[in-house]
């Protein structure tokens, strides 16, 4: 995998970079949150989902490969072009679009709202309002798949940190969903090389069901 480091105030321009290639950065291998979507909310009579921070696309076009009626979105231009690409090669459809994830609030309802790596670019004080908004445009039974990385104080920052990124408090994610069904919820250290320099990170993982009544 390339890496690039990162600096200040370059995170759209640091993905249309690490995008710009004809190999798929973060591969064709789908995130560890999609099977377990998959098995709690199966696709039925054209469910919605949204995946909020595509990236190139390979989660987007493996729910839309499974069923599901897929919209996605990423602030990287070359990023969207790469999804639309996998999807026309998977024959699937794909609605995608660009877009900042700070500024862009849900005004339909999804059955599944998706997120994973991309969280971080929401600043805390923003967390409230946004997650809000993807909770009150959530169909009744529907869920909430979202994966953020936590910061631990046994852990350093990240070599390549980016400045726009902030990491979540330990239980955060789980704070906004007191009141829904927690269907899965874990938190792991994993070792990352990118930059060259291996260091780890620490992800937070939920899935909560949007409980009717
Ligand atoms: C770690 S990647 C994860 C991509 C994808 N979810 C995946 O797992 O393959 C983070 C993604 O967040 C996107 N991103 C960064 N800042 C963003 C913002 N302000 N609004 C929307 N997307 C953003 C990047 O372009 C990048 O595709």
């Amino acid at each position: 995998m390339m890496s690039f480091t990162a600096r200040e105030d370059d995170t759209g321009n640091l993905y249309d970079q690490r995008y710009d290639q004809e190999e798929y950065y973060w591969g064709l291998k789908p995130s560890s949150n999609c099977s377990r979507v998959l098995e709690i909310l199966p696709p039925s009579g054209g469910s919605r989902l949204l995946d909020v921070g595509c990236g190139e696309g390979r989660d987007a076009v493996f729910f839309a490969c499974k069923g599901y009626s897929v919209t996605a979105f990423d602030s990287s231009p070359v990023g969207v072009e790469k999804a639309l690409r996998l999807a026309e090669r998977a024959n699937v459809s794909l609605e995608v679009f660009v877009a900042d994830i700070i500024e862009y609030r849900l005004d339909s309802c999804f059955d599944v709202v998706f997120s994973t790596g991309v969280l971080q670019y929401i600043p805390p004080d923003l967390r409230p309002e946004i997650l809000g908004n993807y909770r009150a445009f959530t169909n009744p039974d529907g869920v909430n798949a979202l994966s953020v990385f936590v910061s631990k104080p046994f852990i350093s920052r990240a070599p390549d940190a980016e400045a726009k990124a902030f990491e979540w408090r330990s239980g955060e994610l789980l704070s906004y969903y007191h009141d829904w069904r927690i269907e899965y919820t874990s938190e792991e250290i994993f070792d990352c090389m990118s930059s060259g320099v291996p260091h780890r990170h620490a992800i937070s993982r939920v899935i909560a069901r949007k409980v009717a009544g």
